[in-house]
């Protein structure tokens, strides 16, 4: 059975924060964050509004770019390291959001791998059989958990939300051809938020050193995620048994343009010519990276039926991934 993509919707919130903004904010500059990031804005949630809120809007237009209803949808699975709440899963809030009654929900925590997480599960349970439709969610309210004292992390990351409807293809199309899901426990230290899960409840003074907020080793994390998004780019590859050369676009997950141009070398793909990126644009919005950037792809019209597309991802835990689509 192949499994495909029949829908998929993505949401911005309104509110731009640009690199000049942020160098009325710490010590930075646009130049700095431009030449070691390749970001030029990120979108940012507004008050109140809160990472289900932007998941139901993607979502509903996945479901009506798929011709289905919320009703039609079986399973959600969402991607994020931002619920709206420690508990229950931002799933079922969403599910309640977009009326989806008839399907059982639950959060997915892979860090900025989530999409290609939640999606793989979701492919697993239609092709069991269990489901016909999913829904798989991915979203980021980042600004939630950045430290806006720390120069170092604060200028990567935006807000905004993704989806995608998936079940059997009902044509000839692959749909997901590979998918390739690994993680790391030795690297937990280098992307965390220490507070507010049972080993480090939330008190005054940890809130105070701002431990409630997201800390990176981001040299470290950076040399580990060029090695691996390649090996497991050519693992899914080797797995669906396509060459590089058959892919039409690399659609990273969006965190440094250093890191997407290493991965574009070592993989001897041309950045320009075969590299979807919106990094610039949008900033790095872990699980909701991947689609943002295929949706402004397919609306540029650079993607067509029948082109094969490679996704990696790699965040936190450390997890990473990578999967083969023909869309
Ligand atoms: N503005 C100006 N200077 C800065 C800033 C800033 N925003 N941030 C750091 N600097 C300074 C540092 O203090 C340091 O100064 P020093 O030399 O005087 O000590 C200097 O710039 C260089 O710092 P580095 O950390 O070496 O900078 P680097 O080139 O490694 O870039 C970055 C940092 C952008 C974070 C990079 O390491 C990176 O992208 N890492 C990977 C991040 C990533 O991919 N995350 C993905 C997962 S995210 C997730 O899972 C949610």
């Amino acid at each position: 059975m192949n499994v495909a993509i029949q829908g998929l919707g993505t949401y911005l919130p309104e509110r731009i924060l640009t690199n000049h903004d942020l160098e009325a904010m710490v010590e930075t500059s646009d130049e700095w964050i431009t030449t070691r990031t390749g970001i030029k804005e990120r979108h940012i949630a507004a008050e109140g509004e809160t990472a289900s809120d932007m998941a139901a809007k993607a979502a509903n237009i996945a479901l009506e770019n798929a011709g289905i209803t919320a009703e039609d949808v079986d399973l959600i699975v969402l991607g994020t390291i931002t619920p709206d709440q420690q508990l229950p899963a931002t799933a079922c809030f969403v599910q309640e959001k977009i009326g989806a009654k008839n399907a059982f929900a639950f959060d997915v925590q892979a860090a900025c791998t989530g999409f290609i997480y939640a999606t793989s599960i979701a492919e697993q349970y239609i092709k069991a059989g269990t489901v016909k439709t999913a829904l798989v969610v991915n979203t980021e309210k980042l600004s939630a958990v950045t430290n806006w004292e720390d120069r170092e992390t604060c200028v990567l990351f935006g807000d905004g939300a993704s989806a995608v409807v998936l079940q059997e293809a009902t044509g000839d199309e692959k749909g997901i051809m590979s998918s390739i899901l690994k993680s790391d426990g030795k690297y937990t230290d280098l992307l965390r938020i220490e507070t507010g899960g049972s080993n480090e409840p939330v008190t005054a003074e940890n809130v105070g050193e701002n431990r409630h907020k997201m800390m990176m080793s981001g040299r470290e994390v950076f040399k580990l995620a060029v090695g691996s998004m390649v090996s497991v780019g050519k693992e899914a590859l080797e797995a669906a048994g396509v060459d590089v050369n058959e892919i039409k676009y690399v659609i990273p997950h969006q965190a440094n343009m250093r890191i997407i141009s290493s991965i574009s070398s070592k993989l001897k793909l041309d950045l320009d010519e075969h590299f979807y990126n919106n990094l610039p644009r949008v900033g790095n919005t872990s699980s909701a990276s991947i689609l943002l950037a295929l949706a402004e792809a397919i609306e540029a019209g650079k993607i067509e039926k029948g082109d094969k597309l490679l996704f990696v991802a790699f965040g936190g835990g450390l997890t990473w991934g990578a999967m083969v689509v023909e869309i």
